[in-house]
């Protein structure tokens, strides 16, 4: 495996300490297996969009809203907003209750929406997109996210090294085949695409970073 469990405990440990809410959200994924982001990866994001600036901020796949958790306290230091999908409206219910009460309500709006339905709507640019959704989906999300990357926006893509199983060699369970597949191919494109600048990092499940060109 190219991530240890105790480099990963060694890096949490670096980071800065999560309050109640957060740890409580972590608590509730973990019980029901609900997937989120590592807190590295949420602390990266939050980062992210305070270094970018970034206003205008998009989310697929909100979950309960711990990324999203993240991406506002992150738009609270820009003055920015968040939009944030999922097509499970009741993890979405739940997420709006988190948001408010991190008092971070009014910086969120929420929509129940399958992101391959939506997204071809939207006519609005955002300055960093989120993706963390469904995996066999990426390379639909890529194709109708790049139209609606601001100049200088970044994309932002959890899961791209799927435990590893990206890697070449790699052993897993035949069940996973069109899966590590999908992703690999979407890492292809991804990586190819003209006009951006692409950094793949080793962060909680593997993050794509796709900035775009000015
Ligand atoms: C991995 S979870 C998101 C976790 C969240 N980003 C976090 O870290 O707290 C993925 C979510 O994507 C949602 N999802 C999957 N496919 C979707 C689609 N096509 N459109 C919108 N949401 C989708 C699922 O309902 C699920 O709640």
């Amino acid at each position: 495996m190219f991530y240890s469990f105790e480099l990963e405990k060694f890096l949490e440990d670096l980071l800065p300490p999560r309050d109640e809410l957060l740890l409580e959200m972590e608590r509730v994924a973990l019980g029901e297996t609900i997937p989120v982001v590592t807190p590295a990866v949420g602390n990266y994001l939050q980062l992210l969009v305070e270094t970018s600036g970034a206003r205008s901020i998009l989310e697929i796949g909100s979950a309960i809203g711990y990324s999203t958790v993240y991406l506002a306290r992150g738009a609270r230091q820009t003055g920015g907003k968040v939009l944030t999908l999922d097509m499970n409206r009741g993890r979405l219910e739940r997420a709006v209750k988190y948001l408010q009460r991190a008092d971070l309500g009014d910086l969120v709006e929420f929509r129940a929406e399958n992101a391959l339905k939506y997204l071809p709507r939207v006519s609005k640019k955002y300055d960093l997109v989120f993706v963390d959704a469904a995996k066999g989906e990426y390379l639909q999300y890529l194709e109708l996210l790049i139209p609606l990357l601001s100049p200088g926006g970044l994309l932002v893509v959890d899961n791209v090294l799927f435990r590893g199983w990206v890697v070449p060699g790699s052993v897993f369970d035949s069940k996973y085949d069109k899966m590590v597949g999908a992703m690999r191919n979407f890492l292809r494109r991804l990586a190819g695409m003209p006009g951006f600048r692409v950094s793949i990092l080793p962060l909680g499940d593997g993050l794509a970073i796709a900035r775009r060109g000015e």
